[in-house]
């Protein structure tokens, strides 16, 4: 076993949304240790300008490269979309993004017509509309932008009225554009699951990337030589530039317990 196997993978998103990924990556590689970053205090990413989103992204992907960690999983949307070049060019360690899934859903839309549901800066980015030329131009897809959706995430308020409210707004628009397969381009959406699903109704297919993801991680290290092989059980210390306990009773809730949430060593 090298020592680099050994080495944690930072897994970093603008808040707890990114914990969605991280429990993919848990049940694909359950012997890795986690470092997950929560950038609470700077949350939400998606009404960020560009040159601040690229800055920040930068700095806390070198504070995990430091810590040090063998890999890291832009587990957001919005770094991925419009900033995950600059991480890839200034590291050199392998670096996962997570970006919305249009091949994916341009193959299960028999309709040829899908909605992707993420922040309004992934929306505005030039990748969402490269990866459309790529694998949809064909593909009629409709950018449905969701302001404040991640920020309900982020308060822990999964079923209060008002994040009902929201995604009935959201979903019922999207539905307007008549799509058959609705994409969660947003970590956070995936844990408002059960209500997106109920709005949209059962002919609709939902889908999100997080077990591509982990298999991605999977196979860049198997590549690197760094998967770790051992039977120790892994586990995830949790940063957060906001509130930690704050943000680890969010995550305890999230996750429901799938880890022992402790600090960084
Ligand atoms: N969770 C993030 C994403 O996947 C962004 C949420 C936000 O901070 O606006 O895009």
């Amino acid at each position: 076993m090298n020592s680099q196997a050994d080495l944690p993978i930072g897994v970093y998103d603008s808040g707890i949304g990114g914990l969605s990924i991280a429990l993919a990556i848990r049940r694909h590689l359950p012997h890795e240790r986690l470092i997950y970053f929560a950038d609470s205090a700077f949350a939400p990413y998606g009404c960020r300008g560009d040159d601040w989103l690229v800055n920040r992204v930068m700095s806390i992907s070198h504070f995990l490269a430091c810590q040090p960690v063998k890999a890291i999983v832009l587990a957001c949307n919005t770094a991925t979309t419009n900033a995950i070049n600059t991480v890839r060019a200034n590291l050199d360690i392998p670096v996962i993004g997570t970006e919305p899934a249009i091949r994916v859903a341009a193959q299960h839309s028999k309709q040829r017509r899908i909605a992707l549901m993420a922040t309004q800066r992934t929306i505005a980015s030039r990748r969402v509309r490269e990866l459309h030329q790529m694998y949809g131009s064909t593909l009629n897809m409709h950018l449905q932008g969701c302001p404040g959706l991640a920020d309900s995430v982020e308060r822990g308020e999964l079923n209060t009225p008002h994040t009902r409210s929201l995604v009935n707004t959201f979903v019922s628009q999207a539905l307007s554009h008549n799509p058959d397969v609705l994409l969660l381009g947003c970590t956070h959406y995936r844990f408002l699951v059960p209500h997106i699903q109920y709005v949209a109704g059962p002919s609709v297919q939902l889908i999100w990337p997080e077990h591509a993801i982990a298999k991605q991680l999977a196979r860049r290290l198997y590549e690197t030589q760094t998967l770790k092989l051992n039977c120790h059980s892994g586990g995830l210390a949790l940063v957060s530039s906001g509130c930690l306990p704050t943000t680890r009773r969010l995550a305890r809730m999230l996750t429901r317990s799938a880890w022992t949430i402790s600090a960084p060593c």
